[in-house]
């Protein structure tokens, strides 16, 4: 596993349209769940994962003061990891960053609407580490995003 490192951005940040249209070619069903419409609207702060020796942004974690519908509080919306990077700890730290960041920025614990099961056990892994988190599981769906 590459050695990897996180930094928050905002969302005009230039390496992160780039970064998207990669997982809409790759997981199209991932980029609609997680990084259109509603999802990418209210979003202010992005966790990107960044390769160290390359510099390649291997996974992204985005943050927004609300929920999708504008109400609730700050919320963690969408994760996504590179598969070759997948199972080393990016997306645990990716929450990690992003559970920080809101109570730096909204003075308020993130939320987190964990949909599948990597989603589910990433969040796990970070509260276990200390995060502060509102993780909402939800485990009635059969299909995993890719
Ligand atoms: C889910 C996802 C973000 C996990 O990324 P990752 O970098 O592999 O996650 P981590 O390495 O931080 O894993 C954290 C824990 O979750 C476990 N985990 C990771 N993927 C898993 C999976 N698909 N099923 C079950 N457990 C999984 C890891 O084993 C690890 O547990 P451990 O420390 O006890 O071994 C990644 O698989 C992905 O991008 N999936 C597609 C999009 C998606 O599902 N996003 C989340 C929506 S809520």
């Amino acid at each position: 596993m590459a050695e990897f490192r996180i930094e928050i951005v905002a969302l005009s940040d230039e390496r992160i349209r780039p970064f998207l249209d990669k997982v809409r070619d790759q997981a199209t069903l991932s980029y609609v769940c997680l990084f259109v419409g509603d999802r990418i609207f209210y979003v202010q702060r992005v966790a990107l994962a960044l390769d160290v020796a390359t510099a390649e942004v291997i996974g992204v974690g985005t943050l927004a003061p609300t929920d999708e519908m504008g109400s609730g509080g700050p919320t963690i919306i969408g994760v996504w990891v590179v598969p070759p990077a997948r199972k080393g700890g990016v997306a645990t730290q990716i929450i990690c960053a992003l559970a920080t960041e809101s109570e730096r920025l909204y003075e308020a614990p993130a939320s987190v609407d964990a949909l599948s099961p990597g989603g589910i056990a990433a969040c796990r892994k970070a509260v276990a580490l200390g995060a502060h988190l509102n993780v909402r599981e939800h485990t009635g769906h059969r299909a995993d995003l890719k």
